[in-house]
């Protein structure tokens, strides 16, 4: 797919389509501002033209032979889409619409109480993040949590040691069945993306816990979308783009409003499907199966009449590991893919999405090497850092 980067990087939501410019779509990939010509006619490549589907049923089943076809299928879909529906998942449809529903009361609190857990309190940017605006006009609010281990909810992957900080903001007086609500289904949800990675590494024709390693302590979270009425002749909410984690677990609304990037510059809608989680992997997938499965742009709306919400689970790899091709997939000669740190691209993306943020104000303000900021710092109280770079 040919691609032109056209201006410097740009780090805050824009109108990145030029209205003007029929002829190109545009979309931001690692910072920078990208773009793509649409193709017609003669000129037009073969690609998708809507988003597969893939029983996901029996992806616990005993017999390896019943998962190996289910990955066959994964990565078919990879490779030529990018983005898949995984129909009939392992997570309960009560747990799905009770999280949903959490979803909605959520971002109907009062502003006041939602601005009491702005991811500026937070050291892992964790939290309400209030609307963004375009042309004056709202377009996006957002809340996150993710790995904390000093959740109880999170023991079953690991304790934190006494002392961390704890990263996570919930609305315990505003809304108190929602931590409940929703660490069900994220432990749910959890279990479903493990899987969905050994079902990716079968895809890969590797074997099934050869990319474990990566995804030991994953770097994983929540982050539940508002998009209010929109519109429709207004640009995407959310500035078009390729996700850069591992793989995205999206469980929409029944509104829609999602689309994907074909090769031809055409934008092809991913309606919800009931119940059905939208997979999309994105950059640290496309690095470990040595570019075989890419990370696909898309786009997302709000709708014309109603508000629409949606809970993705990001899945991503530990932040302690360095990403690269996975051995088994690397011939000689074929080593074009450059290694990615997790720990390094998050924090850089956090300093890099919050410039104002306290915390890494601080950290700065200590005056830290890019070397010495890593990931890890982040769940411990600053009094700590400090001592440990002997800046007090
Ligand atoms: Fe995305």
């Amino acid at each position: 797919m040919s691609t032109t980067v056209t201006t410097a990087p740009i780090t805050v939501l824009a109108n990145i389509q030029d209205p003007d410019d029929t002829k190109n779509v545009y979309y931001q990939s690692g910072g920078y501002r990208l773009s793509r010509p649409v193709l017609e006619g003669a000129q037009a490549k073969r690609t998708f033209d809507a988003i597969p589907t893939v029983d996901v049923s029996k992806i616990f089943s005993p017999d390896l032979e019943v998962r190996k076809a289910i990955a066959a299928e994964v990565g078919k879909v990879c490779e030529e889409v990018g983005f898949f529906y995984a129909a009939n998942p392992p997570v309960s449809r009560d747990k799905m619409d009770a999280a949903m529903d959490m979803v909605k009361s959520f971002f109907r609190l009062p502003q006041e109480d939602l601005l009491k857990l702005h991811v500026d309190n937070s050291q892992g940017v964790k939290g309400y993040l209030p609307f963004a605006f375009r042309d004056g006009r709202r377009c996006r609010a957002s809340y996150s949590f993710g790995r904390d281990y000093t959740n109880p909810e999170q023991h079953f992957v690991q304790k934190a040691p006494d002392g961390t900080v704890g990263l996570n903001q919930w609305p315990d007086e505003t809304l108190p069945a929602f931590r409940t609500v929703l660490y069900e289904y994220y432990q749910d949800v959890f279990v479903f993306a493990r899987q969905m990675l050994h079902i990716f590494s079968l895809a890969l024709g590797l074997d099934e816990t050869d990319l474990d390693d990566a995804f030991r302590f994953p770097l994983n979270d929540i982050t539940m979308q508002y998009y209010p009425v929109q519109d429709p002749n207004e640009q995407s909410s959310i500035v078009p783009h390729a996700d850069y984690g591992g793989f995205t677990l999206l469980y929409q609304d029944d509104i829609g409003g999602l689309e994907v990037l074909n090769a031809n510059g055409v934008w092809v809608p991913a309606p919800p499907h009931d119940h059905a989680y939208v997979v999309n992997t994105g950059s640290y997938m496309e690095v470990l199966s040595n570019g075989r499965f890419p990370a696909t742009v898309h786009r997302a709306f709000g709708n014309p009449r109603v508000d629409r919400f949606s809970l993705p689970f990001f899945y991503n790899p530990d932040p302690n590991v360095m990403i690269a091709p996975h051995p088994k997939l690397v011939k000689d000669g074929d080593e074009t893919i450059t290694p990615q740190d997790v720990s390094r691209r998050q924090i850089k993306g956090l300093m890099t999405n919050r410039p104002h943020h306290p915390f890494f104000a601080k950290l700065r303000a200590l005056g830290l090497t890019d070397e010495e900021l890593t990931f890890d710092l982040v769940t411990q109280p600053l009094a700590t850092i400090e001592e440990k770079f002997g800046k007090k």
